[in-house]
């Protein structure tokens, strides 16, 4: 848990999965309840770990291998952290934030194959005794996801260009860490349309967190 006033709310899932688009309903549903709630992505989300995320999402997919990768991820989380969402939380902010510690464990470990217990080595090391009070995993099939994400503006397509095999490991690694933490996870099926998908996504936070 946060262990705050405030709630940690992460959003994970492949390319595509409609991350962006649910944050932005959960965020305005929130609101409407009153709650004060501050939005954030990884990697990114303060000045130094945005910095970061440039070298990490833009150029060519074999750029970095897995452990370089998670090593800039957890360097970028940890700013992240301590200057972005441990400040939100002592303020009593709900903070939802794009992707954060289990895209990790998806894409350089999953995906890459960088081994967990060295990714779970760095996590206690940038993060140690704290994880979101509630993640939403969005599972839709590797091809939907990616013809989703290609319609997507910018430079920002490291990942995007490492092809099926690596996204279908990807997915499964989501699937997995769901299975694996269902007290903090929820897997959401989000092969639907955005409005389903959107309820939801409402649903399990009303269910887990007790607002709606
Ligand atoms: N349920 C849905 N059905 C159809 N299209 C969707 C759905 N959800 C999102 N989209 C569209 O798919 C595209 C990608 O959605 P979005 O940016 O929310 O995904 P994301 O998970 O944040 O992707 P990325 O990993 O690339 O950041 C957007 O154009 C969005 O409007
Ligand atoms: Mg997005």
């Amino acid at each position: 848990m946060a262990g705050t006033n405030g709630r940690f709310i992460t959003l994970e899932g492949g390319e595509g999965a409609g991350k962006s688009t649910q944050i932005r309903f959960l965020a305005d549903h929130l609101r409407r309840q009153g709650i004060d709630v501050a939005m954030t992505r990884e990697p990114g989300g303060s000045p130094g770990a945005e910095l970061i995320r440039k070298l990490l999402v833009e150029g060519p997919g074999d750029a970095w291998d897995g452990t370089t990768e998670a090593l800039l991820m957890f360097a970028a989380r940890r700013d992240h952290l301590e200057r972005t969402i441990r400040p939100a939380l002592a303020r009593g902010q709900w903070v939802i934030s794009d992707r954060f510690a289990d895209s990790t464990r998806a894409y350089q470990g999953y995906g890459h194959g960088f081994a967990h217990e060295r990714i779970e080595a760095l996590y206690q090391l940038a993060v140690g005794d704290f994880a979101p009070d509630l993640t939403l995993i969005l599972d839709l099939p590797v091809e939907t996801g990616l013809a989703r994400a290609a319609v997507r503006h910018g430079t920002e397509h490291r990942f995007e260009s490492l092809g099926q095999v690596f996204h279908q490991r990807v997915r499964d690694g989501f699937r997995a860490i769901a299975a694996a933490e269902p007290q903090r996870c929820v897997l959401i099926d989000a092969d639907a349309p955005i409005e389903t998908v959107r309820d939801r996504v409402l649903q399990a936070v009303t269910q887990r967190l007790g607002v709606g």
